[in-house]
């Protein structure tokens, strides 16, 4: 299955995009009790609700795991953030909650839908220490000069980058793995990862293919990967405990609200990385 899935060749996007489809980003704003959604975006959530009929917990642990991921890192001192296939920054906004630990934290926001950028960017009107970049992840390149993210953040600092439910679109394991390392390379020792993705926890296989059949509805078809199949993002990384792990069971103690007692069962799994050092290159890895 290729990366691209939507009709004029941009890559991997949760929907097509603009205001006439449902978009992923809006069911996630809807299900998390926000306002950046449309009659459209509810239904499609409905239509998905007997497929994964704990979604609405999936997205709420996510950014639980979120909040917990940022502030623990915020509070280790990172104060500058890259946040890969945004959505809708709305509930538990990444900036509100570091700007929460450091007032000065800064955040790049990247999404590659425009329509989801325009909305982005009209929540955010007024929010310091933010920007918002139309680009896509896939194309770390584009990500890493765009104004937006070389104005904010400097990369001989630590940043964390963040990956929270978007990497399930580039379907391509050999792709996923090259993109994530390129974001590694441009950062500096004490710079993280934040991952979350998709994975069969308590799914069933026609689950997955019926998730998969809806989804394509809006254009796209995300990949699962099991924890196993997923670790090689981390690469040139070392785990923060406990490792990658399902979503709620990362550090539960540090105590953002937002999970039930279903949390356990969600389809997702999870992981911070830390770079306490530079990776080998590969070339002297070979000569040792
Ligand atoms: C499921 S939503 C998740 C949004 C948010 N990170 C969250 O956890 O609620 C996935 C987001 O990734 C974005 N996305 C998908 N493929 C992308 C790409 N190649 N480059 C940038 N953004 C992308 C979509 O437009 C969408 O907003």
């Amino acid at each position: 299955m290729g990366t691209r899935c939507d009709a004029d060749g941009r890559r991997g996007l949760a929907g097509p995009g603009g205001p006439e489809l449902p978009s992923m980003a809006r069911v996630c704003d809807h299900l998390l009790g926000g306002t950046a959604h449309f009659e459209l975006d509810r239904e499609f959530a409905a239509d998905l609700a007997p497929v994964l009929p704990n979604l609405p917990e999936h997205i709420r642990v996510l950014h639980a795991f979120l909040g917990r991921a940022v502030r623990h890192l915020a509070e280790r001192g990172i104060d500058q953030f890259l946040d890969l296939g945004t959505g809708l920054p709305t509930v538990g906004d990444v900036h509100g909650t570091a700007q929460r630990v450091d007032p000065d934290a800064r955040v790049a926001y990247v999404d590659a839908d425009p329509f989801t950028v325009r909305l982005a960017e009209a929540q955010l009107a007024g929010a310091r220490g933010v920007t918002v970049t139309r680009a896509d992840l896939c194309e770390p390149a584009s990500v890493l000069t765009a104004p937006g993210v070389t104005g904010l953040l400097d990369f001989t600092r630590p940043v964390a980058v963040l990956a929270m439910a978007a990497l399930p679109f580039i379907t391509d394991d050999d792709e996923l793995s090259g993109v994530v390392a390129a974001y590694r390379d441009a950062c500096s020792v004490g710079s993280a990862l934040v991952v979350s993705h998709l994975s069969a926890v308590t799914a069933t296989p026609e689950q997955v293919d019926r998730f998969g059949d809806v989804a394509a509805r809006i254009g796209c078809r995300p990949a699962w990967r099991s924890a196993d199949a997923f670790r090689g993002v981390f690469n040139g990384y070392d785990l923060a405990e406990p490792g990658l792990v399902q979503t709620a069971r990362w550090r539960p103690e540090l105590g953002v609200e937002g999970t039930g007692p279903g949390a356990q069962d969600v389809d997702t799994v999870s992981a911070v990385g830390l770079l306490v050092s530079r990776p080998v290159p590969t070339e002297l890895a070979l000569v040792r």
